[in-house]
């Protein structure tokens, strides 16, 4: 494992390029083998998780040619398998989205059952409930999904918790499905739009995507297309985060604004200044922060992934916030960390009340995940003194060069290799 050493009270300046979106990328890649034909791919993030989803696909039979760090022409013409690497998809959650194309290719996959992570238990029971309703016989034993389907046959699917996961995966299978497919009550977050945009290149006929319910109607031929991967708001919000939680000045570039309404309203009830152009966003925080209440909801709502670099902004406002967490169980392992640092946080059940105005202090602390993990960061970068952080490779996941970004913005990050560090947590996220 790796750390950062991060030197605090730094208010970060600057421009700042973000990368294409985690979360459609790893979507995108496992929707490349509906077709055998070429696929090509811009915009990729440069991430471990896209590394391992093309690691995956190789291990398949695709044929890979990269084109850069942010390109890949992929040819599943070769594709044998349906049983992608067990080391490989352990390393990462999305690797379910495999259940859905592969199934919708070949009629068949076999995938591990994804473990549970630090966000709080992570049930599939949508995913199975809906290929179930395409047809497919599912049988889990041995930590493994295995999923056959003489056919695919178009549904109609209402599911019972809005799912990110649960609407990929009912996408990728109902788009080869013969016949008509209505998904309901769905994920309307743009990685979806993205997805469904890349499907209708290669041939599919999605509509609705973006709201509620989805139309599907399933074709028998996907063709070649060339697709760009939307810019990650998850990154660009991040950013925007930490140049209002270190009273900086930061430009985010190569964004879409509509996609970052939501933290663009919190962040100036907190007293930010937030300018908005056609693909730039610009955070300025030169004047004391207000508290203000948060809670995280499906898109269009305050993303869950936000939630914790959020948390650390509210610490720099003086005054009482209360965050509410309510898509996930268990997402507030940054706290105890962030306590550690000197913040006043009290959780109770999905709640977390902040006391902000307390100055935060460079300590010793361990990233529990991804998000958490940049949250951590940002909050060294404010701090009074230097922090290290551990585990960073958990940050390396879904941040394209986080640190070489930050230090082009003024920060001063030292990566260095964590000789006592036991990988504690898991990599599923
Ligand atoms: C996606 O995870 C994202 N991952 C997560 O981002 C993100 O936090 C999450 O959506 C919520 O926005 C990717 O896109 C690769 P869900 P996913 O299915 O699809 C419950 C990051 O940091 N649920 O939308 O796993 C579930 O327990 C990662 O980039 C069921 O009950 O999330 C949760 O409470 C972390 N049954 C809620 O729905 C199911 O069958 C939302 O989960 C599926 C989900």
């Amino acid at each position: 494992m790796e750390k950062f050493i991060v030197k605090g009270k730094t208010a970060l300046s600057g421009r700042v390029k973000i990368s294409g979106s985690k979360n459609s990328a790893v979507a995108i890649l496992p929707a490349a083998v509906l077709t055998a034909n070429t696929v090509q791919i811009d915009n990729l993030p440069d991430i471990t998780d896209v590394r391992t989803m093309i690691s995956i696909l190789e291990n398949l039979g695709v044929n890979i040619r990269r084109r850069g760090v942010d390109a890949v022409d992929l040819t599943p013409g070769s594709l044998s398998k349906v049983a992608p690497a067990y080391d490989l998809v352990k390393k990462m959650r999305a690797s379910y989205y495999f259940m859905g194309s592969l199934l919708a290719r070949f009629g068949q996959a076999e995938v591990p059952i994804p473990g549970g992570c630090d966000l709080g238990p992570r049930p599939i029971d949508q995913h199975l409930k809906g290929f179930s309703a395409l047809g497919a016989k599912i049988n889990i034993e041995h930590g493994m999904i295995t999923l056959t389907a003489e056919k695919l046959t178009g549904a109609r699917i209402y599911l019972d918790v809005v799912s990110i996961g649960a609407t990929v995966n009912l996408m990728l299978a109902a788009a080869a499905a013969e016949g008509k497919t209505v998904l309901e009550n769905v994920a309307k977050e743009p990685e979806i739009v993205d997805l469904a945009n890349f499907l209708n290149a290669m041939g599919a006929s999605i509509r609705g995507a973006g709201t509620d319910v989805i139309r599907i109607e399933g074709v028998k031929k996907f063709n070649s297309a060339r697709h760009t991967v939307i810019p990650d708001r998850i990154e660009a919000g991040t950013f925007m985060l930490a140049a209002a939680s270190t009273g900086g000045a930061v430009t985010v570039e190569d964004v879409i604004p509509k996609h970052l309404e939501a933290i663009t309203a919190k962040l100036r009830e907190t007293g930010a200044k937030v300018i908005l152009a056609p693909e730039t966003i610009r955070v300025e925080a030169d004047t004391p922060l207000s508290p203000s209440d948060l809670k995280t909801f499906p898109y269009p709502g305050f993303p869950t992934d936000l939630q914790p670099p959020a948390m650390v902004l509210l610490t720099a406002a003086k005054g009482l916030s209360v965050v509410t967490e309510n898509v996930f169980d268990g997402r507030f392992n940054h706290v105890d960390e962030l306590k550690r640092m000197g913040a006043h946080i009290k959780v109770e059940g999905r709640t977390a009340l902040i006391e902000g105005g307390y100055p935060l202090t460079g300590a010793p602390v361990t990233a529990p995940d991804l998000r958490s993990g940049a949250a951590l960061i940002i909050a060294a970068l404010a701090a009074e003194g230097d922090s290290e952080i551990s585990a960073v490779d958990h940050v390396d996941r879904g941040y394209d060069h986080f640190e070489g970004k930050l230090i082009s913005l003024g920060a001063s990050i030292n990566r260095v290799h964590d000789k006592g560090f036991e990988n504690r947590a898991g990599n599923l996220d």
